[in-house]
């Protein structure tokens, strides 16, 4: 466990106060009186560390993190190229980004430098390396955090400046070899689009090209590539004078950056989590995506990750932001310890006093000091963490269930032009794990890179891309006793988004064969029964043929397609493959998962149906460590459970389990 407990504290920016010594003194004395133990500094500080060009001051820098030493707080140090100081844009201005419309950015804003111009990595790499030179080896200092929310700005997230545009060129010059095999692979001939001279090819853009599809699922690939570059010649320069660790703060299923990819550059995942708590009444669709990201988070190398930003009460950037309920802090704190955070961190500290953020909730308002409902409440979880260090530490969620998420899907779908123009890629693979998430069966997310060996059960919604080697994958995967469970949309295009000919490449394993697709208005919506239950089709009902020995669980009962399969099981080698030919709802896949779950032999981990609202999640080290969580603003009981432990009271619980209203237990037995 990083730094030998569950980190708690979060973003920190004294040099906001540098003119004010009372401030930074008190700070540090509320920090331990809130159960602060690790806080991150100089995430936006290149202007105070670097005031002229080549010119650094770092003694304030120093001095806070020795008082913060002295007390026992631990240091995340960050590298400042978040945002850039003023001189470094008005004598540089190749550093700026230029829009996809060819508009080079104004000063100012964050998140919006050129990943490629070799003046910002010259100068950031310099700063990086006197940072890591003079606090690398600081014993409180445990952590690099490089740069902030990678791709987090407007549009793609990327820089079309010339300078990218030719590294974009040299990109594909290495995949393709020839123009010949670009312009097939991109399928050239469609109105015209035969490229002659490498010089012609340049980046989607609104005035420019934007409907060659493979265009643009190539130059979301090489943005990925550029900015994993980015990060890296970071690491190197922090890693020159120290041994830290490095992560960098993702955010909630983001589509400019494929994490899968940048992951592999980082020691230790780390991520921002705001969720819209009290967006509606029913809080289970916000619990149910915040617990995804988590997941997805821990996924990326099936180990624990940071949480390492979180509101301690309330945002700023919503058109309308709710404090948190009573309950609601805590909660969400325990919910990403249960999906395998090691901390919780916050945005931040101390709220500014001017600019963008000053309103958007802090540990420390403008006023009132610790007399605050929010101080209590984060004093709270500062106090509850220490119990449950010990208990974590070893410990990690290892599901039996994964879902695919792949960013080179989320690209390609949502380009598509047809069937529909409105896929929402994360919106169909969250309402999945949303199914999951209700019954308590946690899910790994994985691309198509991943292994699959050790799943029972892989789900793979709108899975439109096959990459290379997919296909085979999952065969394997099935004949080896996996069940596997896809979508309408699937299969349709390979890695460059040339739709398959022939045959569906899963259409041996699935055991139908899909022929034409309908995307229904709303007054064409058709219904199938499932177990007895009338469902829903709509948005997308693919109509397909099922193959002898395939099993039909349910048919569509309306239109010309009466009849048709709408739900099919086939079973292929040792293992089965379902096919959901359409779109439905919650609803069915509730109803649905629940008889896969059982198929599969998976059950959640205290074996017991939950209330709705009600999830559970289980991490594993020589003791089972579950967390039970209630997400309804009103006291539940879950029956059923077994003997368990509370790992925090110590009261033994047997067969029912109370739980207030948000509440979180944790509870506890040896594993077998
Ligand atoms: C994050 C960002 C922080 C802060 C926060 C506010 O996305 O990394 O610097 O702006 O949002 O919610």
């Amino acid at each position: 466990m990083l730094g030998g407990h569950l980190l708690h504290g979060g973003d920190y920016n004294p040099e906001q106060w540098l003119d004010c010594p009372e401030i930074l003194e008190e700070d540090i004395r509320l920090m331990k009186e809130a159960g602060v133990n690790c806080v991150t500094l100089g995430v936006f500080s290149w202007a105070v560390l670097e005031p002229e060009e080549g010119v650094y001051d770092f003694d304030w820098l120093e001095r806070i993190i020795e008082n913060l030493g002295k007390e026992g707080i631990q240091v995340i140090l960050a590298t400042p190229s978040g945002a850039m100081p003023h001189w470094l844009t008005q004598k540089y201005p190749e550093v700026m980004q230029v829009q996809a419309d060819g508009r080079r950015n104004l000063p100012g804003k964050r998140h919006n430098f050129c990943y490629t111009s070799p003046v910002m990595r010259e100068k950031i790499t310099a700063l990086d390396r006197a940072l890591s030179k003079r606090f690398g080896r600081k014993e409180n200092v445990i952590l690099w955090h490089l740069s902030n929310e990678l791709a987090g700005n407007f549009g793609d997230g990327a820089c079309h400046c010339e300078l990218c545009q030719s590294a974009f060129r040299e990109w594909l010059k290495e995949r393709y070899g020839t123009l010949e095999e670009l312009n097939r692979a991109w399928w050239g001939r469609f109105w015209s689009h035969v490229y002659t001279d490498w010089e012609q090819i340049h980046s989607p853009a609104p005035h420019g090209e934007y409907t060659m599809t493979a265009l643009t699922v190539d130059w979301r690939r090489f943005v990925t590539e550029q900015i994993s570059g980015f990060c890296t010649m970071e690491r190197r320069a922090v890693a020159e004078y120290s041994d830290l660790p490095a992560t960098t703060n993702f955010m909630d299923t983001f589509k400019n950056l494929d994490y899968n990819r940048l992951q592999k550059e980082l020691d230790i995942i780390s991520w921002d989590n705001y969720p819209f708590w009290h967006r509606e009444k029913d809080e289970v669709p916000v619990a149910a995506w915040s617990a995804a990201n988590h997941s997805m988070m821990r996924s990326f190398q099936k180990k624990p990750f940071l949480l390492m930003e979180s509101a301690p009460s309330v945002i700023n950037w919503r058109n309308n932001n709710p404090l948190k309920r009573p309950g609601m802090h805590m909660l969400s704190c325990m919910q990403a310890l249960a999906h395998g955070a090691d901390s919780v961190q916050y945005f931040q500290w101390r709220k500014g006093r001017g600019s963008y953020e000053k309103f958007h909730g802090a540990v420390l308002d403008h006023k009132n000091g610790s007399d605050t409902r929010t101080f209590r409440d984060v004093s709270e979880v500062g106090a509850r963490l220490p119990g449950l260090s010990s208990l974590l530490d070893g410990t990690v969620n290892r599901p039996k269930a994964a879902i695919l998420f792949d960013w080179e899907n989320w690209w390609a779908v949502e380009d598509t032009t047809g069937p529909r123009l409105d896929f929402c890629y994360p919106d169909w693979v969250m309402e999945h794990y949303r199914a999951f998430w209700e019954q308590g069966i946690e899910a790994d997310f994985v691309d198509m890179n991943a292994d699959l060996s050790g799943y029972r059960l892989v789900s793979a919604p709108l899975n439109y891309m096959y990459r290379a080697g997919w296909a085979e994958k999952v065969r394997d995967f099935v004949s080896g006793g996996g069940i596997f469970v896809t979508t309408c949309f699937s299969g349709e295009v390979d890695d460059t988004d040339l739709c398959f000919t022939g045959h569906h490449p899963l259409e041996d394993v699935l055991g139908i064969a899909p022929e034409e697709i309908d995307a229904p208005s709303e007054e064409f919506e058709n219904s199938f029964t499932y177990s007895g239950k009338d469902y829903p089709a709509h948005t997308l009902c693919a109509v397909v043929r099922a193959k002898e020995g395939t099993e039909l669980l349910a048919s569509y009962e309306k239109d010309f397609y009466a009849g048709c399969p709408a739900v099919t099981k086939h079973a292929y080698g040792s293992g089965e493959a379902y096919f959901l030919a359409a779109a439905s709802g919650i609803a069915f896949l509730r109803a649905f998962y629940k008889d896969v779950f059982a198929e599969a032999g998976l059950e959640n981990a205290l074996g017991a149906e939950l209330p709705y609202g009600v999830t559970v999640t289980e991490r594993m080290g020589k003791e089972r460590v579950v967390f039970v969580m209630n997400f309804r603003n009103e006291p539940v009981c879950v029956d059923g459970i077994g003997t368990w432990t509370d790992a925090e009271t110590g009261e033994a619980c047997a067969d029912r389990l109370q739980l207030a209203a948000f509440q979180c237990r944790v509870l506890t037995k040896q594993a077998d």
